[in-house]
């Protein structure tokens, strides 16, 4: 005969949201259960951050995310923000360093973050139940939730749905949340692989495969949106951080606008080289900036053969065109394999911007990820993971 549980707040999903919930809601003297089906909670923070774990940053603002509704993550992210965690995080006293543009890891391993997790979940007495099927979710006769499993039926008062998005299906990634939502008529807008490297056409892979392992500082555009970091070429495509970023707005059939040199003047320092009568090939005075192979891979090469004082406005024009305003189309991204987060989601206007809790079906709250509500890289979705679960965490 199957198991029956009753608890005060049954939480899907022990990642980053769901066991930051539990802990807060823990705290409120709630009974509290975390089921998921992974053999092991908090995987992806295992794996986050090369393994040292991006678990916040200095500065996190509403414009660091991506949303239907770009004013939604404004309430959590201001009620619990960066310095609170920050503060748990100096309470346990793991080790942390700044890298670029306020970003926070682990001085040594991911596993601080999650063993600071696991020993608030202790202290709180939160119950997790790992290895557990969700089966069916039905609402009780008498108001809450019925959650059927293969380790037997919850019966909760609140359910928090925090399964995450859908990226790295080895790791344990299910569309489970979505299902969820949309079963109880709630709108999911269509998702999408973000933070992930992108893939090129045949013609196009064939020219920049050969420059594999080479990263150069560029600025990436496509409609409004713009970052300027390091593109790393690799086998299959474009990657490094300023194509993940780029690739979470990117919609299929968008060319990039790429600037190899941002910072530089170029038209008019070539003018001022030919002012000068420099007798320096195009390509020889160029290599000081870029590497030579990929002025190969930009530039036809009877142009580059050139010298300076022989070039004219035209092809100097040419020359920025090819280096400042590059436009290439890839055909792809590499999916949810590689990618970093799924774009999209249980729609933000479904939901209450306070408590997180469905408008339509009180006792239902939806945190983290499997929200549409993306973060750039940087330490912004696990930042959106904390905020959501813990305002949460003060209604269930
Ligand atoms: P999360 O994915 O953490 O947890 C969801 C849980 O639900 C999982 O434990 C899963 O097993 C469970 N689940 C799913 N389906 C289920 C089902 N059907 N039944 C039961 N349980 C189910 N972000 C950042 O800010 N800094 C960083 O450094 C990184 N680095 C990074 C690296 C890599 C490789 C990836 C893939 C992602 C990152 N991220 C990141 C993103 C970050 O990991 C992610 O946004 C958060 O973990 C989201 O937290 P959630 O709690 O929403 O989902």
């Amino acid at each position: 005969m199957s198991q029956t549980h009753q608890v005060d707040v049954l939480i899907i999903g022990a990642g980053a949201s769901g066991l930051f919930c539990a802990i807060e809601a823990s705290k409120r003297g709630r009974k509290v259960c975390v089921i998921d089906h992974a053999n092991k909670a908090g995987k992806k923070i295992l794996m986050s951050g090369g393994g040292r774990c991006n678990f916040t940053n200095y500065t996190v603002d509403a414009d660091n995310y991506i949303s239907h509704n770009p004013h939604f993550c404004k309430s959590a992210l201001k009620r619990f923000n960066q310095w609170d965690f920050l503060a748990l995080v100096q309470r346990y006293q793991i080790p942390f360093h700044e890298r670029l543009h306020g970003q926070l890891f682990c001085d040594h391993s991911a596993k601080d973050i999650l063993h600071m997790l696991l020993a608030e979940c202790q202290r709180y007495a939160v119950s997790i139940s790992l290895q557990c099927s969700v089966l069916a979710v039905t609402a009780d006769d008498g108001g809450g939730f019925r959650v059927q499993t293969g380790l037997g039926v919850w019966h909760c008062q609140s359910l928090v749905i925090a399964t995450g998005g859908l990226s790295i299906p080895k790791m344990g990634a299910t569309p489970l949340g979505y299902q969820i939502a949309e079963q109880l008529g709630i709108k999911v807008w269509p998702t999408r692989a973000g933070l992930v490297p992108l893939t090129l056409q045949p013609a196009d892979k064939d020219i920049f495969a050969t420059l594999s392992g080479i990263a150069v500082p560029c600025e990436v555009s496509v409609q409004n949106s713009r970052f300027k970091e390091n593109l790393l070429f690799t086998h299959r495509g474009l990657s490094g951080p300023v194509i993940l970023q780029i690739s979470s707005y990117w919609q299929a059939g968008e060319a990039l606008l790429i600037n190899c040199l941002p910072d530089l003047p170029l038209l008019n320092l070539l003018k001022q080289q030919r002012g000068q009568g420099s007798k320096l090939k195009l390509k020889t005075w160029l290599a000081e900036y870029l590497p030579k192979r990929l002025l190969q891979a930009l530039l036809p090469e009877q142009l580059l053969e050139l010298a300076l004082v022989d070039c004219s406005d035209k092809q100097f024009q040419l020359v920025v065109n090819h280096i400042q305003a590059w436009q290439i189309k890839p055909n792809g991204s590499e999916g949810y394999r590689t990618a970093e987060v799924t774009v999209g989601g249980v729609d933000c206007d479904a939901l209450s911007s306070k408590t997180l809790e469905s408008k339509k079906h009180p006792g239902l709250y939806f945190i983290g990820e499997v929200v549409d509500v993306t973060g750039w890289l940087g330490g912004y979705n696990f930042q959106w993971a904390w905020s959501s679960g813990w305002c949460a965490g003060q209604y269930v």
